[in-house]
């Protein structure tokens, strides 16, 4: 996402360096969204893939957000015959014949999720999608898909400062076995070691989530800092970085969790492979609780507004 959209400025060479260099150690699940950058994103996984063996590789799609020519968000159309049409422009933007995952970003509240699942149900049927995930919605709609077709996984934010889904979302995925790919598991870089105040300021003035997210203004983020300096506390003792700490502790929370990490450089990747090598003993997880206890994060995940979108919020 970074790559192409609502992180700021990124620069094209090295996002495409840093795809080549996850594939070369390993990472084969890329995500995208079709309208990170209205098309650019897949258009520049395309061309990182040219080069490379696709079927190495599991591609998960998101589709529904409609945009304008002004970066603008006009709502989500999951209706069947825009799955289709969606789907066409994806297949076409990324030079495959296949998603390997493809799923609504959002719940439509227009459309009933059963209409959208079967729409995908017919593509897998067809052979343009391999499975059908979801994204941030909560059990009732979870249960709802799944009776109409398998679900492979629920993408949805996860991370030491984000533990909602813990209550019912997760045991609910667990129950129906469905995975789940945990987004922000940096908090969109809050808790990576490398935020600060200036990089707050810096974000006002591009085109950047963080400059509307709640977390990231004024006390909240004083307050967000501080529970950053409690971890590299904890890191610093096990001679990690706070971002592998914080994704060592995603991918300790069992197997059935894939993180996705929101690397953009080479340098970062290298940083988040790092955490997997560091293994949390008891006393680590310990000590890192203590440090950010669940609900300690100040500030909600999105603005009231996108908040209000969020099917797994209600
Ligand atoms: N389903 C959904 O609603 C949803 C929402 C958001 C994202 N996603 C998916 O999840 C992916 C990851 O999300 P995200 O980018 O918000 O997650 P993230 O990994 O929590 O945050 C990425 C941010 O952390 C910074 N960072 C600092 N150190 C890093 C390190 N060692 N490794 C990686 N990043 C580091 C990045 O760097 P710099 O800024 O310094 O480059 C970037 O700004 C996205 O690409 C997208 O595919 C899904």
């Amino acid at each position: 996402m970074g790559m192409s959209d609502l992180y700021g400025p990124s620069d094209e060479a090295e996002s495409i360096a840093t795809i080549h260099a996850a594939l070369d150690a390993g990472i084969n699940l890329i995500d995208t969204g079709d309208f990170y950058g209205m098309g650019h994103n897949e258009m520049l996984i395309g061309r990182a893939l040219a080069e490379r063996n696709r079927d190495e590789v599991l591609i998960s799609v998101k589709f529904g957000p409609l945009r304008d020519a002004d970066n603008g968000f006009n709502g989500i159309d999951t209706r069947p015959v825009a799955v289709k049409n969606f789907l066409a422009y994806t297949l076409r933007r990324l030079g495959t014949d296949h998603v390997d995952v493809y799923r609504p970003a959002r719940l439509d509240p227009n459309v009933p999720i059963e209409e959208t699942v079967g729409a995908i149900a017919e593509m897998v049927e067809a052979g343009h999608v391999r499975r059908i995930g979801l994204s941030e919605v909560g059990a009732d709609t979870l249960r709802r898909a799944h009776a109409v077709h398998p679900i492979s996984d629920l993408q949805i934010e996860y991370s030491l400062v984000s533990r909602g889904i813990e209550d019912e979302i997760l045991p609910t995925c667990r129950e129906l076995g469905i995975a789940v790919t945990a987004y922000g598991v940096l908090s969109r870089g809050l808790i990576s070691g490398h935020w600060s105040r200036e990089r707050s300021e810096r974000a006002r003035s591009g085109r950047d989530f963080r400059s509307m997210s709640p977390r990231f203004q004024g006390e909240n983020l004083d307050h967000n800092l501080e529970l950053v300096d409690r971890l590299r506390s904890v890191a610093d003792a096990k001679g990690a970085s706070v971002a592998q700490v914080a994704i060592a502790w995603v991918l300790g929370r069992g197997a059935d969790i894939v993180p996705l990490i929101g690397a953009r450089r080479r340098d970062r990747l290298d940083e988040a492979l790092g955490a997997l090598d560091v293994e949390l003993t008891d006393a680590d997880l310990a000590a890192i609780e203590d440090a950010v206890p669940p609900g300690s994060a100040a500030g909600d995940r999105y603005n009231e507004h996108q908040m209000a979108l969020l099917d797994s919020e209600r």
